[in-house]
């Protein structure tokens, strides 16, 4: 096990500027979650600690040892990628042996290596089974088990469930965190996916075109966003962000008013405030006024779209909430009200 520290890693290809001045470190036994939109460089930052891509500038230290200059067998780290390229005319249990043979690892050690891995992943009755032999989640757990059988200092993943089916990528979730537990070697994980980094990580980091926007934990991130790329980018329905002044404590766009901390400048500024944190009440009584555009059943909650100045408005509200389109309704902030520079995006109330 180990940790993993960037300082200052950046890549340009220029003009492209990937990855822009990247530190932290991932702690042993950690497992975080790097997390934004494509394109936002995340699979160059995970390339580089492996060693795949060489860094414009910075260090990447692997448990204290900088491995900036290592090639990517030097480093005792393993990837699991979104595609997962085995080898088809091999059986499973070739597929995860490969990499003890390509390690010279003693052929006494393997089968009992192979079966322990293979185990991990409830793989076992498969083993003699070839990849065309198996669906697509058997496949990435296969590609699993041939990370893990090298016992490697570190985990880098890289979407690896983005193939897989809905169903089947909330089960490898669940199996992917057990499998951390049950190992504890760090893990470095790469996603797009809000709700994979929220359910499987320690911490968030939340990336914006080759930058960090944010590190926190799960909660940290949902509840307290620095930034509101990250509170648009994270929670779904995304955060309502609603753009107007400030004046007197109260937030203000047109007929809309809502109380904000007295501590907040006057001016510009964005509003924000989450969909579960929205009532439905009296348009006499309410800070925001609007006509229903939309209601939509979603199971256990209703979300009721409303427009407002001009802004549409997600609520959140009881399953068993009726509202119409055209009608006219109040909404009421019964939670945290985030309040962002209007320019720059950052976070202006004092949390
Ligand atoms: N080999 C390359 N040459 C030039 N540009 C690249 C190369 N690889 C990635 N990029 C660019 O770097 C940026 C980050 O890409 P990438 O790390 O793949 O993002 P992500 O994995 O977050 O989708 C993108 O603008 C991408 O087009
Ligand atoms: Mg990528």
């Amino acid at each position: 096990m180990a940790s993993v520290e960037l300082s200052g890693i950046s890549k340009r290809w220029d003009p492209v500027v990937a990855v822009d001045d990247v530190s932290l470190t991932v702690p042993d036994g950690a497992f975080w979650v790097f997390l934004g939109p494509s394109g936002c460089g995340k699979t160059t930052l995970m390339r580089m600690v492996a060693g795949l891509e060489v860094p414009s500038a910075g260090m990447v230290r692997i448990s204290d040892t900088d491995v900036t200059g290592l090639e990517p067998q030097e480093r005792d780290v393993a990837m699991v990628f979104q595609s997962y390229s085995l080898y088809p005319q091999m059986s499973v249990f070739e597929n995860i042996r490969f990499p003890l043979r390509a390690r010279r690892v003693p052929r006494g050690e393997h089968d009992k290596r192979v079966r322990k891995a293979a185990e991990l992943v409830e793989l076992g009755g498969l083993l003699d089974r070839k990849p065309g032999e198996l669906s697509g989640g058997q496949r990435q757990r296969v590609a699993l088990a041939r990370a893990i059988v090298r016992s490697p200092k570190v985990f880098l993943m890289d979407e690896p469930l983005s193939n897989l089916d809905a169903r089947l990528r909330v089960s490898m979730r669940a199996q992917l965190k057990h499998l951390h537990e049950t190992l504890g070697t760090t893990v470095i994980y790469v996603t797009h996916d809000q709700v994979e980094a929220m359910t499987l990580a320690d911490r968030v980091v939340v990336m914006n075109a080759g930058r960090i926007e944010q590190i926190g934990s799960p909660r940290e991130i949902y509840d307290d966003p620095r930034t509101t790329f990250v509170a648009r980018f994270v929670g779904s329905p995304s955060m309502n962000l609603i753009s107007g002044r400030i004046d007197e404590a109260q937030f203000r766009l047109g007929d809309i008013a809502v109380a904000v901390p007295g501590t907040a400048d006057a001016g510009e500024a964005t509003l924000g405030i989450r969909c579960e944190d929205l009532r439905l009440c009296d348009p006499s009584d309410a800070g925001i006024v609007g006509t229903v555009y939309a209601s939509e059943l979603i199971g256990d909650a209703t979300l009721v779209t409303v427009v407002a100045e001009d802004h549409q408005v997600i609520a959140k509200v009881g399953k068993d909430t009726h509202v119409k389109s055209g009608e006219r309704v109040g909404l009421e902030t019964i939670g945290p009200r985030f309040l962002f520079d209007a320019a720059t995006g950052g976070r202006v109330d004092s949390a």
